[in-house]
């Protein structure tokens, strides 16, 4: 009886231990992905999407041609990020962007390394 006990107490440790083993490995999502998940969140929450649409011209430029013309580097999306709370014009026509003086930088940041992630769409 005694030996049925340990056998019964030593498996489930081992399983318990296996569970772990299991569980340890599985990676929380890269820094990256979560910020531009938060980037995507946070432009649909703002004004955003008034103006830009993902892949077609609107008051502003598609987002899938903002990523095309960026690469995703820091001083790229500091500039990006600094237009945004402070607007500006004449890069993609005549129309200005408002400015968003209330959005944080690190929010802002979020916004953009979110925009630079949009693909173009397969043209049709
Ligand atoms: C009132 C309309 C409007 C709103 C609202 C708006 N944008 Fe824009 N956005 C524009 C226009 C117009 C341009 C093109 C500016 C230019 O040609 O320099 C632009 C350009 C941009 C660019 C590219 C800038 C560059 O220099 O290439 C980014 C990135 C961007 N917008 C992000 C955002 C984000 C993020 C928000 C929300 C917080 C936002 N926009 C809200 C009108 C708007």
């Amino acid at each position: 009886m005694k030996k049925i006990m340990l056998l019964i107490c030593v498996s489930a440790f081992v399983s318990v231990m296996g569970a772990k083993a299991q569980t340890t490995p599985v990676a929380k999502p890269a820094p990256a992905a979560k910020a531009a998940l938060n980037g995507e969140a946070l432009l649909a929450k703002s004004d955003c999407l008034v103006c830009h649409k993902l892949h077609e011209k609107s008051i502003g430029p598609a987002y899938d041609q903002v990523a095309l013309k960026y690469k995703p580097t820091d001083a790229n999306i500091t500039m990006l990020a600094d237009k945004i709370i402070k607007g500006g014009t004449g890069v993609w026509g005549d129309m200005p962007m408002a400015p968003h003086p209330a959005l944080g930088v690190e929010d802002a940041k979020a916004m953009v390394k979110y925009i630079l992630t949009v693909k173009a769409e397969p043209t049709k």
